[in-house]
């Protein structure tokens, strides 16, 4: 009876050993990239030396200086104190952590958690700003942001954000990447926008990448 009530604690406790190492590597797996501390700290660490700073230089020459401009997935927050030179910048991500991090260097700044997807807030903006975020989102999601990037913009609003040059998808550890032709962003942004200029640059290698400004119909 001893030996069978012990052999039974011993099924007991290895089933519950089992399903906490199933929870974790779904966890490992199925949450999102951004939102696990060790890949906010890879991203921080790779993206050293790089910014917006190009992007932001075409800026200026169309949108007036002093606007009030929102920026999806700032990240490490390198491109939001470059816009506020310029700019009355309100930081956002929908990660956590990213905004966490940002508020303990610089408590006073306007951030929220904020999906660039669904864009849920009630709150209005002259422009709105992003750097190499809406590659993460699917091509029907990007159209759903456009959507609602339309609503929170005020009447006149301009539109800023970049892409990486290419026409096909990739995946690097549950994170998706979608490459986007000059041809392809024209034709999503079209409709909704004038766009004002659409050009390519170098981040790491010549035209990998592209920018977009345009102002909202
Ligand atoms: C490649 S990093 C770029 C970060 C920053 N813009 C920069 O230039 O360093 C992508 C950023 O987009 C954020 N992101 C990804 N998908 C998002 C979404 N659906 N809504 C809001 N932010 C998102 C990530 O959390 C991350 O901060």
């Amino acid at each position: 009876m001893i030996n069978f009530c012990k052999e039974k604690r011993l099924i007991y406790i290895s089933i519950n050993l089992s399903i906490l190492v199933i929870l974790f590597h779904w966890n490992c797996v199925f949450m999102e990239y951004y939102h696990q501390e060790k890949n906010v700290e890879e991203y921080i660490r790779m993206a050293k030396g790089f910014d917006g700073q190009k992007i932001i230089s075409e800026l200026i020459k169309y949108f007036p200086l002093g606007s009030s401009v929102l920026e999806l997935g700032m990240g490490p927050g390198t491109d939001l104190i470059l816009l506020k030179q310029y700019y009355n910048p309100i930081g956002s991500d929908y990660s956590e952590i990213f905004i966490d991090r940002y508020r303990k260097k610089h408590p006073n700044t306007d951030l929220f958690v904020l999906n660039a997807v669904t864009l849920e807030t009630d709150r209005k903006f002259q422009g709105i700003y992003s750097n190499k975020v809406l590659i993460h989102l699917t091509r029907d999601e990007l159209k759903q942001s456009i959507i609602r990037q339309i609503d929170v913009l005020e009447p006149n609003g301009i539109i800023c954000h970049s892409f990486w040059v290419g026409d096909r998808e990739e995946n690097y550890h549950g994170l998706r990447f979608v490459y986007y032709t000059v041809k392809q962003l024209r034709a999503l942004f079209k409709d909704k926008f004038n766009i004002i200029t659409i050009d390519k640059y170098q981040e790491i290698e010549p035209d990998d990448s592209v920018f977009l400004i345009a102002r909202k119909k």
